[in-house]
């Protein structure tokens, strides 16, 4: 049966934002009214927007003027699960799926496909709304890169380049005071913005969730420099590192989001663990939320508007329940159900981490 005839979408940032997401609302709707002349409506906040029925049809105006900026016009929101809503006020352990209420929404409406733009967890609903019916397509964001089935996501180049300007920063001062400098950077279970910030800032050590540190080895290294001379030391460290045989630093858990666990803490642990073992005078800095904001660098904006125009094209080319990606440089897609419940690490035996290591860094093993 050929697919039905689409003339109006819907378009929605899921999860946590990200540099690049008003360039790709930016690309779907530009491109539905220019090419297909198609009615486009922005979801607000994510799936809240879907649960709390509050979208508008967005005019061309509104999507002008936005390519450069960062957020998202829509709002975004990382808690909201149509499949398991935990109302904010509701008791613990209560949620509910409500996902029928946001398939009938749209329906009510004559929305004929919705456009997802999210990580990990919104793809993981996305998927499931293809099974209730829905026609969805989805666009892969995140800074973490760690989006199964694409190369890369948009929003992780900026984050990178955020992160090492950043990192650039604490060298001179690192020289000056002689100290040890420990730079957390985000990533969730991911090392791909610590590895690559980490190559681009030449930071001495690189530690990341894929390979387990050993604090000895750390300490050797940095000691060693000192008597070579070198008397600081830059250690990147990805919010997922952890101690061979040890845990993940975990900063809080909340129980209203699909993914409760958020991890932070590891620059302090690891400043004090370098301290006792080296008497050496360390420091942890955290660069958090600062990775996630700001304007999108130009790679995102042409990555962002190239993936909301491939959406769309899709789309009106009969493709259902697709994740649009980037492989081996070029644009294609693949079913949401192949994505769902997976994530991309870094492998082992990623040519990054063998570049690094020939140029002497160490990954504390
Ligand atoms: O997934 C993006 C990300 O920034 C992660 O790197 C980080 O672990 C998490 O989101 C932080 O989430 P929140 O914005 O809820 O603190």
């Amino acid at each position: 049966m050929a697919a039905k005839a689409i003339k109006s979408i819907a378009v929605m940032t899921g999860g946590g934002d990200c540099p690049g997401l008003n360039a790709v609302i930016r690309a779907v709707t530009k491109t539905a009214m220019n090419k297909y002349d198609l009615e486009v409506w922005g979801v607000e906040d994510g799936f809240l927007g879907l649960i709390e029925d509050r979208m508008h049809i967005l005019s061309y105006g509104e999507v002008s003027n936005i390519l450069t900026v960062g957020g998202t016009i829509l709002g975004a929101s990382n808690t909201a699960n149509p499949f398991a809503y935990q109302a904010k006020n509701g008791k613990a352990g209560q949620a509910k799926d409500i996902s029928n209420n946001c398939v009938k929404v749209l329906k009510e409406r004559n929305i004929d496909a919705l456009i997802c733009i999210g990580g990990d967890g919104t793809m993981k609903s996305a998927a499931a709304f293809v099974k209730r019916g829905l026609t969805v397509m989805g666009v892969p964001k995140t800074i973490d890169n760690d989006l199964y089935g694409t190369d890369i996501t948009f929003g992780f180049n900026t984050a990178v380049t955020t992160a090492t300007e950043a990192i650039d920063k604490v060298h001179t001062t690192a020289s000056s005071h002689h100290r040890v400098m420990i730079v957390e950077v985000m990533g969730r279970y991911a090392g791909w913005i610590a590895l690559h910030s980490g190559v681009a800032s030449g930071s001495d050590v690189i530690l990341i969730p894929e390979i387990p540190y050993q604090p000895e080895k750390i300490c050797e290294f940095v000691l060693g420099r000192s008597k070579k001379g070198k008397r600081f030391s830059i250690i990147v460290v990805a919010e997922g590192a952890k101690q061979k045989g040890g845990k993940m630093v975990v900063a809080k858990k909340l129980t209203c989001s699909p993914d409760p666990i958020r991890l932070g803490g590891i620059a302090n642990v690891l400043a004090e663990q370098i301290c006792k073992r080296t008497g050496l005078d360390c420091r942890a800095i955290v660069l958090g939320h600062i990775q996630r904001g700001g304007t999108p660098s130009p790679f995102d904006r042409a990555l962002a508007t190239d993936l909301g125009h491939k959406a769309v094209e899709l789309l009106m080319l009969g493709v259902r329940g697709h994740l649009v990606v980037m492989k081996d440089g070029k644009l294609s897609s693949i079913t949401l159900s192949r994505v769902a419940g997976k994530i991309k690490t870094v492998p082992k035996n990623h040519h990054l981490i063998k570049a690094a290591q020939a140029v002497g860094t160490s990954f504390g093993i």
